[in-house]
């Protein structure tokens, strides 16, 4: 098939849910995105998935030796590589148990559950105790309960009715916060730097509040670390960079380097709530995706860490000179550029060779953990090329 056959193709066939842009990419070479005789510098990731760049060469030798030794059992079996990540995971954040799934939103889901078993156990279905507190602006997934659980109204149509048993406070407000969080509370959840809604981090004060008032309440604090997470910030998890422990931890993208995995992360109050049957899923900690995630945690340490936290200093650094951009937000290498037109300067930056994203109003930069010097001058190169047009 050649590549109008393609486009024309996917535009009869493929269901009409993404409005994606006018190019099609068919290898990666290096780190770089290759498509249509161009290569890309990928300031995506391909939505904050691939942490070590596309096709990483780590990730893809443990996914492929894996799918040819063992490529899924199901949850009937035990098998080797998930129970590795899950130690991992529990050993580099201190969480109990874990539960797999196959995206953020399965995580999410798992996630919600678990606190609303937690309050039913503890205090009994006739409490009623199911509210689940978001913040305005956040984004946690398209199942219908996460949708429901986002706290923006333009996702709440189309789809009624949804699940009840949410409502959504106001980011760093610690009044609003203080009244919303009711007796009909089983969990507040939160992103620390809110991805989709703009790149906006939660202000330190706000995060050690929301702890100190679920502590008081015994209401589960849940960070949605879908986009945060595995690095992402400088931290292994966002949560990190704000002294506190949460309840119950989700993670997605960046851990799976390019294969779906979702995963939801229990602390102590609640590693026991769920029982066999309660919860589940047929691809869930699938050998191949584990193996590949277990590749990805493994050079997450403090060393590598460090490298995020000043190549984040090196770029802010750079595009705070740039003009045209008004304003630098996020943390470590997830950071959201205030322009004018941020559209516009996504299409220009990809003509230049550059694939970048928008979050809200902003452009977004999630380039890949172990992005080199060289292709962030590159890129910035092409950003302020893009703004002075
Ligand atoms: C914070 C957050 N939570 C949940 C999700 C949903 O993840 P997925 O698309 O893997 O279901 C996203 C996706 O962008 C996200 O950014």
């Amino acid at each position: 098939m050649n590549i109008n056959e393609i486009k024309k193709d996917d535009g009869e066939f493929i269901a009409n849910t993404y409005a994606r842009f006018d190019l099609l990419l068919d290898s990666a070479e290096n780190g770089l995105l290759c498509g249509e005789g161009k290569k890309y510098i990928d300031f995506g990731s391909g939505i904050g998935v691939s942490a070590f760049g596309v096709s990483d060469e780590i990730w893809a030798d443990a996914v492929c030796e894996q799918a040819r030794k063992l490529s899924h059992t199901s949850n009937l079996y035990y098998t080797a590589p998930c129970v590795e990540l899950a130690k991992k995971l529990c050993t580099r954040t201190g969480m109990k148990k874990v539960f797999f799934g196959n995206s953020g939103a399965e995580a999410n889901e798992c996630a919600i559950k678990t606190a609303r078993k937690y309050s039913c156990d503890k205090y009994g279905a006739d409490a009623k105790r199911y509210t689940v507190v978001t913040l305005v602006n956040s984004f946690h997934g398209r199942t219908m309960l996460t949708l429901a659980a986002t706290g923006q109204d333009v996702f709440h149509t189309d789809f009624y009715p949804f699940p009840e048993g949410f409502k959504h406070t106001p980011a760093n407000d610690i009044e609003a916060l203080k009244a919303a969080l009711t007796d009909d509370v089983c969990a507040l959840m939160i992103e620390c730097v809110q991805g989709e809604g703009g790149v906006l981090p939660l202000d330190a004060e706000f995060v050690t509040a929301a702890r100190t008032l679920c502590d008081e309440r015994d209401i589960l604090l849940i960070v949605d670390e879908v986009q945060t997470g595995n690095g992402r910030t400088g931290a292994l998890y966002a949560y990190m960079n704000f002294g506190i422990i949460p309840d119950i931890v989700t993670t997605a993208k960046g851990l799976g380097g390019g294969l779906p995995i979702g995963a939801c992360m229990m602390g102590e109050k609640v590693e026991n709530t769920m029982t066999a049957g309660k919860h589940g899923s047929t691809f869930g900690g699938n050998p191949i995706a584990a193996a590949g995630a277990v590749t990805v945690i493994d050079r997450l340490d403090d060393e590598f860490l460090a490298t995020v936290r000043e190549k984040s200093a090196y770029l802010k650094e750079k595009l705070s000179k740039i003009n045209g951009i008004h304003s630098v937000s996020g943390m470590g290498l997830m950071l959201g550029l205030e322009v004018d037109d941020a559209k516009a300067v996504l299409k220009k930056c990809l003509e230049r060779g550059l694939l970048v994203l928008t979050a809200k109003t902003k452009l977004r930069l999630l380039p890949p953990l172990n992005i080199t010097y060289e292709q962030i001058d590159e890129a910035v190169a092409i950003i302020a090329d893009a703004l002075s047009e």
